[in-house]
Parts: C-alpha cells; sequence; structure tokens
C-alpha cells in the first residue's frame, strides 16, 4: 500500500510517499518521495522553537512540499479537465470548514484542487501529538482537507511512535523480536519504554525535568553556539577526543543510582553553569573538554537506565530513537550492548531518520493499520493533542 505522511509537530515541515508492503514481523518500506522543510534558521534568533512563528511557517510551506513529494513518487499529474478545476460548492463548503483555523491554507488546497488529480495513496497519516499544538494543527487540518477533496481515509500518528518505527527503515531485511525496549531521546521527551508488540507501549520511566535535547540546547546557549545545540556540543566534544585533552572538567550523574528509570538534565544544565560561572572566561579547549564531560555525563546516565530497563524486562530489542541519537558517541555506546547482552539487537535509525521527518509517520501509521485495518474505516475525527502519550 502507499501512504502519504505529513509532519509538523515542532519546527520541521514534511511530507512523504511510502510504500509499504508485509506482515509485521518483517516489514518492507519503501520511500517514493520525501520533502522536508526545517525552519531552524528561522528559530535561531530566538534561541529555540517560537509557536507562532512555527505555524505560519508549517502552513507557508506544506502545500509546496506537499507537491514536491507527489512529484517525486511520480505521483502528480496534472488535472486538464477545465470543468473539473474548481471545488464543487458542497466540497468547498466542507473544506473551508476544516480550514478555518489555517489562514490562507484555504486558497492553497483550492490551487491544489485544480492542480492536481486525486493521487493513488492507500491513506494519509498524519501527527497528531505530542508537540506544539497551533503547529500540529495545520498538520491535522490540512491532511483532513485532502482526505475530503481526495476521498482518502486520513489516520493520526503518535509522534514517539514514530521515532520508534523509524528504525524499520534499513535496506537489509531484519525483524524486531519482543519484548523490546525503547529509549526515546529528543529535544522534548527522554522515556524509556517497554514494548510488548506493536502497538502496546508501557512507559517504564521518563525525565522529571527537561529532556535530553533540551539539556543539550540549553548547554549549547550557555557557551554561546546557536541553536539547535546537540549537533554544536557534540563537535566539540569529538575535537575534545581528537586532540585528547586532560579531563578538567567534572560533572554529576544526576539520578544514576535513584533505583527507578526516571531521569533529570536540569540539575545536570546547573552544574554545566556553574562550572562556567566559577572559571571565568573559558578558552576553546577549555569549552570542548567541558563539553566532552557533558556528553560522556549524558552517555553514562542514559546507557545506566536503559541497561536496568534491559535486564528488567528481559528484552530482545532495543531500539534508540529521536533526534539526540543522532549524536555519534552515544550511538555507538549503544550499539556496543550488543556485546553486554547476549541475543539482544540493537536498533537506532539512520542521521536523516534520527530527527523530525514525516517518513517516520507513515511508517508508525503503518504498524497502526496492519494492528486494525478497521481503523481505515473509521472516519476519524483528529484533534491536536500536545501531551499524547504512548500509553
Ligand atoms: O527528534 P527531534 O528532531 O525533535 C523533537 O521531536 O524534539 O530532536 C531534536 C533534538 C534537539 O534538541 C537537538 O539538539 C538534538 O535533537 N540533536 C542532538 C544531535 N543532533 C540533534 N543532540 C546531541 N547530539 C547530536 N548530534
Ligand atoms: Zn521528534
Amino acid at each position: 500500500m502507499k501512504i502519504l505522511s505529513i509532519e509538523t509537530s515542532c519546527d520541521e515541515t514534511a511530507a512523504s510517499v511510502v510504500e509499504a508492503k508485509g506482515d509485521l514481523t518483517e516489514p518492507f518500506f519503501n520511500v517514493l518521495g520525501n520533502a522536508l522543510f526545517s525552519q531552524i534558521e528561522i528559530h535561531k534568533k530566538y534561541g529555540g522553537v517560537f509557536p507562532a512563528m512555527a505555524k505560519r511557517e508549517h502552513a507557508k510551506n506544506l502545500p509546496r512540499l506537499l507537491v514536491e513529494a507527489l512529484r517525486e513518487a511520480k505521483l502528480y499529474s496534472k488535472n486538464n479537465n477545465r470543468d473539473d478545476r474548481h471545488l464543487d460548492e458542497e466540497k468547498c463548503g466542507v473544506i473551508k470548514k476544516i480550514l478555518e483555523r489555517e489562514e490562507g491554507l484555504f486558497e492553497d488546497l483550492k490551487n491544489i484542487s485544480g492542480e492536481i488529480e486525486k493521487p493513488d495513496v492507500d491513506f494519509i497519516a498524519v501527527t497528531s501529538g505530542p508537540g506544539l499544538e497551533p503547529a500540529l494543527w495545520v498538520g491535522i487540518s490540512f491532511a483532513l482537507a485532502l482526505g475530503a477533496l481526495w476521498d482518502i481515509p486520513v489516520l493520526p500518528v503518535n509522534h514517539m511512535e514514530g521515532h520508534i518505527a523509524s528504525v524499520l527503515l534499513k535496506t537489509d531485511e531484519f525483524k524486531i523480536d519482543f519484548p523490546a525496549v525503547a529509549l526515546l531521546i529528543s529535544g522534548g521527551h527522554t522515556e524509556l519504554v517497554e514494548i510488548l508488540n506493536w502497538g502496546e507501549y508501557k512507559i517504564m520511566g521518563q525525565t522529571k525535568d527537561d529532556a535530553v535535547g533540551e539539556a543539550f540546547d540549553k548547554v549549547a546557549r550557555m557557551l554561546s553556539l546557536p541553536y539547535p545545540g546537540g549537533p554544536q556540543i557534540s563537535a566539540m566534544a569529538e575535537m575534545a577526543r581528537v586532540k585528547n585533552l586532560p579531563r578538567k572538567a567534572k560533572l554529576p550523574r544526576p539520578m544514576m543510582h535513584s533505583g527507578n528509570l526516571d531521569f533529570s538534565f536540569s540539575g545536570l544544565k546547573t552544574s554545566v553553569l556553574y562550572y562556567i560561572r566559577d572559571h571565568g572566561d573559558l578558552s576553546d579547549t577549555d569549552k570542548e573538554d567541558l563539553a566532552r564531560e557533558f556528553e560522556d555525563a549524558v552517555t553514562d546516565v542514559l546507557l545506566n537506565k536503559t541497561k536496568r530497563a534491559v535486564e528488567e524486562t528481559g528484552a530482545k530489542t532495543l531500539i534508540v530513537a529521536g533526534g539526540v541519537i543522532a549524536n555519534k558517541k552515544l550511538k555507538e555506546s549503544f550499539h556496543e550492548l550488543e556485546n553486554v547482552y547476549t541475543g539482544l539487537k540493537v536498533f537506532t535509525p539512520t542521521k536523516n531518520m534520527s530527527t523530525d521527518n514525516s517518513v517516520m509517520i507513515a511508517l508508525a501509521g503503518y504498524i497502526n493499520v496492519s494492528q486494525k485495518p478497521e481503523l481505515l474505516k473509521e472516519k476519524n475525527k483528529i484533534s491536536a493533542n500536545g501531551n499524547l502519550s504512548l500509553s
């Protein structure tokens, strides 16, 4: 089947077309078209994501990204029938109502309806949460309007399930054995999830304050590095390792031995702040040393808790996903767990699939539909839920 997917939960606007085959024991995915616009440059000057701006940018870019993804997937065919170039009155009313909260999108959709023939896709998957609600609504309204225009079912998808599913896009075939544990590490989340089967999730532990990605971003800001800070800190830490700098900075490993699977990163961030305050002007090598120590502290805590979760559940598979797994040191450390636990398979997404994208939303949509085909028959009343949880 072919899936059109849309993602607008934070600062990436994306649309893709994915072909999906096979049952969930060994699914096969082929990305036919993928268009993504990152708003990072726009939010950089605010030092983080500015929700009203994110919403406006999603609405501005989504129509052209849809066209781009459909074109790449060779599913774009021009509607040449002159009589058919306008929305009929009834449809126009329905779509206008769906898009009432999204300024400008109705005009874009009118153009699309005159321009593109209904594409050959089985359903539209759209992120409904968690994330920034005004941003989520743009994607949802747009997906519902397209669904109404083309009579295609629309399926809401949990963004975090998307991150979990992101590891399924591999060229070599593989199988996920259950029980599995997922560590989800992104700008908004840090959680350990037990996966009993696809769709059956249990949160085992999560952060009590900042998410790991958020901590990376805040520490980067303290070191006057631009948003998003993860890749910057990671590059500086790598420099410290390449230069084999002597270790000066010492940071705590918060909650490492707390006896549960929860995390806390705000104390670590404060320790960095105190270190900077107490050491005056840091040289470039001091900053590299500090970045390495911060990355090591995060790695130690994440690894320690994840090992515990693997032991508690007897997991056969470990999935580590979310934007922060783009971090090389973390990725390598997690893959090394295959040498610690016999039989454990560790899966991480490719770099492009680590940070937010719409391909992973199509994959999670396929998981949902494979488990419950009836979902495509239901008329879904979809709402944005900024705090949508996996369990
Ligand atoms: O999953 P994601 O793209 O968006 C959310 O759903 O939040 O994750 C973004 C987060 C940002 O905090 C960013 O700094 C972090 O992922 N990140 C990294 C790296 N690349 C991105 N953190 C550490 N090292 C990296 N190389
Ligand atoms: Zn994400």
